[in-house]
């Protein structure tokens, strides 16, 4: 029997996310039409014998009970459940403080997955890597451009036989473009690992600090355990060739929504928006919730997701959404306007003619630098966002309530 963790932080946590985490908690913002979670949910539902998937994390008890709700019904074969951590604990502090609950039914593994990440979840392949060598632990690994390598947890693996020899979190200097994508799978004996690092934690701090600051029970999983297993031939990795992306920054939904959203083209279209006689112009793979209302002079596509209760109201020249646009239960957009590269918040409005507009993300980046300054490759409006008539907001975060009657371009608007 197998069962999984998916670590979902809490409140303090996602704030690279804002302004959207300001109405919805990250885990569950949606991406291509359904939670960020519910995607992991939905692999792991696909594995035989997985009985159990433990949401751990410090969110308040309630946060979660709709979706839950809802995973009961869409998932009836495994039992979810929602798991408190007292305070922050860290990736591996909640798994070990809710070690009962994880080894409660004897399984004989159990996977954790981080919840900030859109993945082609290869959990199968995990799995049958992990019942072929002695290792405590499979992670998932991919390559990521050399460039970008050291803000991952970097690893150096045998070719010959995948054990991971060498685990370095966010390296200062290049060490590999193999990193670490936050899926992990565990045998159940791990926990005593997991305890023994505990121990060299509390052991450093009586020999170090303790004058100085009072012991935690926060451990993390990549540097606190992952590192040690890598030292003992206990640690081995499986590599990912599909789609993987982290969400971090609210732009970093847009991204994840194409790949998901993709990912269904080629196999599960019956999900996708599809072009009928009398509906919308539809490019590519879009998704578009049952309840919004579309105009059929609207053009969308290719990557858009559009979701509940959004009116794309009348066009004269046809309205126009395109390349990776991800809405969320707009309540009005106009004649004529364009939305691109951007997330556009619930209850926002688009006027007549109006711009919202990001720039294409490049690679695992969400931000684009022009003439040595920063901004925002993904325009982000916040709930509640009017943008008035003949506007255009390029490459700008927008917070929620604002009303913008002028035009603005690499901006963050409070
Ligand atoms: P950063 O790039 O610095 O954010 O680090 P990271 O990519 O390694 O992510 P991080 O380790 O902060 O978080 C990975 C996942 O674990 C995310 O889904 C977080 O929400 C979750 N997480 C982080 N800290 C905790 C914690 O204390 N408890 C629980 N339950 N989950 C956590």
């Amino acid at each position: 029997m197998h069962k999984a963790v998916i670590l979902v932080g809490g409140p303090s946590r996602g704030t690279r996310f804002r302004p959207l985490s300001l109405n919805v908690p990250k885990p569950l913002f949606p991406v291509a039409g359904a939670p960020i979670i519910e995607h992991h949910l939905s692999a792991l539902a696909k594995i035989d014998n997985l009985k159990e998937v433990l949401i751990i994390g410090f969110f308040e008890d309630n946060v979660f009970a709709n979706f839950i709700d809802h995973a009961a019904v869409e998932y009836p074969n495994i039992n979810v459940r929602y798991l408190r951590e007292y305070q922050a604990l860290g990736t591996a502090g909640g798994i070990y403080h809710f070690r009962d609950e994880i080894l409660r039914g004897n399984p004989t593994s159990f996977f954790v997955i981080h919840a900030d990440i859109a993945c082609d979840f290869p959990l199968q392949g995990m799995l049958d890597a992990h019942s072929k060598h002695r290792g405590l632990c499979t992670l998932l690994g991919t390559k990521v451009p050399r460039e970008q390598a050291n803000k991952f947890g970097c690893l150096i693996a045998r070719p010959e036989t995948n054990e991971v020899m060498h685990y370095v979190e966010k390296p200062e200097s290049f060490i590999s473009d193999l990193i670490s994508c936050g899926v992990y799978l565990f045998d159940s004996a791990v926990f005593s690992e997991i305890k023994a690092a505990l121990d060299n934690k509390k052991n450093a701090h009586e020999e170090n600090d303790y004058l100085w600051s009072a012991p935690d029970d926060r451990l993390r999983l990549e540097q606190d355990l992952l590192r040690p297993l890598s030292e003992g031939k206990k640690l081995y990795v499986f590599e990912t060739q599909n789609f993987w992306r982290q969400i971090k920054t609210a732009g970093s939904a847009v991204p994840a929504n194409a790949a998901y959203l993709e990912k269904y083209a080629a196999g599960a279209p019956e999900r996708l928006a599809r072009k009928k006689e009398g509906s919308p112009d539809i490019v590519g793979a879009v998704y578009i919730h049952p309840s919004a209302q579309v105009d059929p002079s609207a053009k969308i596509g290719p990557n858009v997701s559009i979701g509940p209760r959004a009116v794309i109201g009348k066009g004269t020249e046809g309205l126009r959404l395109a390349l990776a646009v991800h809405l969320i239960d707009i309540l009005s957009m106009q004649a004529g306007s364009c939305i691109l590269h951007a997330v556009v918040g619930w209850d926002s409005r688009i006027g007549t003619w109006a711009r919202v507009e990001g720039s294409p993300v490049q690679g695992h980046s969400t931000t684009v630098t022009r003439n040595g300054v920063k901004s925002q490759s993904i325009t982000i409006l916040g709930k509640e966002v009017s943008v008035k008539d003949e506007i255009i907001i390029r490459n700008c975060i927008v917070l929620p309530h604002k009303e913008l009657k002028a035009s603005f371009h690499n901006e963050i608007l409070m």
